[in-house]
Order: C-alpha cells, then sequence, then structure tokens
C-alpha cells in the first residue's frame, strides 16, 4: 500500500500519478463501480489535462496540490453514484460530443435508434416543397436529436421544446457548439403548447418523453434515480402520459404525410401503437438487444 492510502487527500502535498489511480480505483471499487480502473483513470486525465497514454506512461508524474484536491473531489461526486458524465461534463452521441450537467439527462445509445429513424425517413422520401425539412423535437433536453439531425442534414430546420429552462440551456450550447444554432428554434413549454403556431407545418415530430411509470421510479439506478432529472423520467402512472399526448394531439401538428418517431420503453411498445388511431405505416423498431423501442408512424396523405 503506498504512503498516501491511509492519508485524506487534503493531508498530502504531492503524489504520483500511480499513487493516484490506485487510490482512485480503490475508492470506486468500494463503492461496487465495475469500471472502477478506466474511471479512475479517465479523471486523472481530467485534473491533470494528460492523454491516457501520458498517464500509463508518465506514472511518476507528481499531481500538483490542487489537481490532487479535485480528484478528491470528483472521487467523492462518483462515490456518491453521481454519474460520471455529470463530472466529466460530456457524453458522445451519434459520434457528437454534447455537453451534459446536473439539470439535464445523459443521452442514451438507445436513442440513436430514434434519430437514426428519422435520418432513414429523410433520406428516403421527397424533398419537401420549399427544401427544407421542418422538425419538432419536444423535450429536447441535451439537444442531442435536435442538434444531430440538423448536424447530419444541412436542409432542416428543428424547433426543439422543453418544459425545463435548464435543459433548453444545454440545448442552445450544444447548437452553438456543432455550429448549428442558426437552424434551431429553442421554445420552452408544456407538450405540443410551445408548437401550436406551427401545427400542421412539421415534416416529423420527434420525441423521446419521460416514459417510466411513477412507481417505477424508486426502483431505478441510484445514478439515474439520485440524479438525473425526474422530469426527464416520470411519464406518470402508466408512463405514458406524453406519449398519449403526442400519439392523440401529434396527428394535428405534422402534415399531412408527415411522421411521428418516438421513443418508448422496453415493453411499452403494444400500448402505444393501441394509442396511435388515425395514423398509418406503423413500425415498431427494435434496440441492439432486440428490445422494441422506437415507434414510427405516418400522417395519412390527404
Ligand atoms: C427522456 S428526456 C429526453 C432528452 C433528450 N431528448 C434525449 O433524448 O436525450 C425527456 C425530456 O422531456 C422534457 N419534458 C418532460 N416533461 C415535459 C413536458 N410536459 N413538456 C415538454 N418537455 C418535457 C424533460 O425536461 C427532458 O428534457
Amino acid at each position: 500500500m503506498g504512503e498516501y492510502e491511509n492519508r485524506k487527500m487534503s493531508e498530502v502535498q504531492t503524489v504520483t500519478i500511480e499513487a493516484a489511480l490506485r487510490q482512485g480505483s480503490r475508492r470506486l471499487r468500494s463503492v461496487g463501480l465495475g469500471s472502477a480502473d478506466l474511471e479512475a483513470s479517465l479523471l486523472v486525465g481530467m485534473v491533470t489535462g494528460l492523454d491516457r497514454l501520458a498517464i500509463l506512461t508518465r506514472t511518476a508524474t507528481e499531481l500538483t496540490p490542487e489537481q490532487w484536491a479535485s480528484l478528491d473531489a470528483f472521487l467523492s461526486r462518483r462515490e456518491k453514484h453521481e454519474p460520471f458524465q455529470y463530472l466529466s461534463g460530456q457524453q458522445q452521441f451519434m459520434s457528437l460530443e454534447f455537453e451534459v450537467g446536473p439539470g439535464v439527462l445523459v443521452p442514451r445509445p438507445e436513442t440513436e435508434h430514434l434519430v437514426e429513424a428519422v435520418l432513414d425517413r429523410i433520406a428516403e422520401a421527397p424533398r419537401p416543397t420549399g427544401g427544407e425539412w421542418l422538425v419538432a423535437d419536444v423535450g429536447t433536453g441535451s439537444g442531442a436529436i435536435a442538434v444531430t439531425l440538423a448536424s447530419y442534414i444541412n436542409d432542416v430546420r428543428v424547433v426543439a421544446t422543453d418544459l425545463s429552462p435548464d435543459a433548453l440551456d444545454f440545448a442552445r450550447r450544444n447548437a452553438q457548439r456543432h455550429g448549428v444554432f442558426d437552424r434551431l428554434e429553442f421554445r420552452l413549454g408544456d407538450g405540443l403548447e410551445p408548437l401550436a403556431d406551427r401545427a400542421g407545418e412539421f415534416d416529423i415530430l420527434v420525441s423521446n418523453p419521460p416514459y417510466i411509470p411513477t412507481q417505477e421510479i424508486a426502483g431505478l439506478d441510484p445514478e439515474v434515480r439520485d440524479f438525473e432529472p425526474r422530469l426527464a423520467l416520470d411519464g406518470g402512472d402508466d408512463g405514458l402520459a406524453i406519449l398519449s399526448l403526442l400519439a392523440r394531439q401529434g396527428l394535428s401538428m405534422v402534415k399531412p404525410g408527415g411522421w411521428l418517431a418516438v421513443e418508448v420503453m422496453a415493453g411499452q411498445a403494444q400500448s402505444v401503437e393501441r394509442l396511435l388511431s388515425g395514423w398509418q405505416e406503423i413500425e415498431i423498431l427494435k434496440d441492439l438487444l432486440g428490445h422494441q423501442r422506437v415507434l414510427v408512424a405516418r400522417r395519412p396523405q390527404g
């Protein structure tokens, strides 16, 4: 055991990368984190500014007291199961880096299937009159869906809404970061209300809404339950509060022939399909684990 192992970080003036890695891994492992070694190394990288190769090869380099104190603070947050992405401030989504942090949901890989479903529809359909696709992203959170669509397709404009002002701030910064701010419009508000003045104009209505039934929230992993915004998770008694709103009122939001694309929880697809009365060409898409996670439906042409 190294000389620092039994001392509080605040009592130590200097420490090598090797000792920092050892103590970091030990602390994270002791709270049951499976990827403790990797996370300790990433955190050492964050406080030193060194890349992973440098961390592996320069193990005798000493951390400054400030770096050591920052590492201690990060480890304390992670020991409480705060999501790693809230510490790093980053999450990759569809190969793009998104800023995330307390107050916004960390975008998930499952949602990439939703974005791919929308990209497929756009690729296959004739260009809309006017030349641009108009998309609404309800509950945009970090802007993962809206910013990705605008980044991948030049002829897309997105109206991105959220009930959370904090989430919209993240989304705005992510749009700026990826150079698509000019093609996104951000609106604060509940459900489809912020889109009412453009009802019937959208080519696609996309949403990854909160869909977890209220009574299931208590059983979620602490990382999610205790840190991610409740507003981003809680879909009401049956989890379908916003999904049913989108199914019922979404028809009047999109153009004839326009699309609705939503993410659902595993096990919810059939219930949501039943809500889609008036929609046609309903497709249910699976994620990599084989769970039905995305529904796409089309408003009849005329
Ligand atoms: C599951 S998160 C999805 C965030 C982001 N679209 C993504 O895929 O990572 C749901 C989002 O919907 C927002 N939200 C919850 N209730 C809402 C409502 N009634 N109207 C609009 N947005 C809402 C939350 O604030 C949250 O940002």
